[in-house]
């Protein structure tokens, strides 16, 4: 609401200034600095609050391995069926002959969600594995 705005005055180097601006029309974040700079601070704000354990967060878990690894694909359904409940939905897709690509949706406390993907990517053979995870704004 307009009415919530606060003005004020920042001073920064017109270089940083300067790369700020075409980072934000790069990125395509902001129609304006205002925007571009409201987007940053809750982005930063959210991720801060990512960091606290009880926080309730959102995300995906991605995975890529090699199913014929040995044991490995029986080590990742053991954690998987040790966790369900943070667990929403998984989709597996065959890459290749070797390959396979798993996401899991996740939904939890932060430490726990952080924890399930610690534990999954950290099984050896796990490769580009990434947690990916925002809080939900109420
Ligand atoms: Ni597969």
């Amino acid at each position: 609401m307009a009415s919530d705005l606060v003005r004020f005055s920042v001073a920064i180097p017109s270089t940083l200034l300067g790369e700020f601006d075409a980072f934000a029309a790069r990125r395509g974040i902001a129609v304006n600095r205002s925007e571009a700079i409201r987007d940053l601070m809750r982005e930063k704000l959210a991720e801060d609050e990512l960091d606290e354990p009880d926080t309730e967060v959102v995300g995906s878990i991605t995975m890529v391995y090699d199913h014929h690894m040995p044991d490995l694909t029986h080590k990742l359904d053991e954690v998987q069926h040790d966790h369900i409940p943070l667990i929403v939905s998984t989709m597996h897709v065959h890459l290749d002959h070797h390959n396979c690509l798993e996401i899991l949706a996740v939904r939890g406390r932060s430490s726990e969600v952080h924890e399930l993907a610690d534990c999954l990517l950290g099984i050896k053979g796990v490769r580009h594995g990434k947690l990916a995870c925002t809080v939900l704004q109420g």
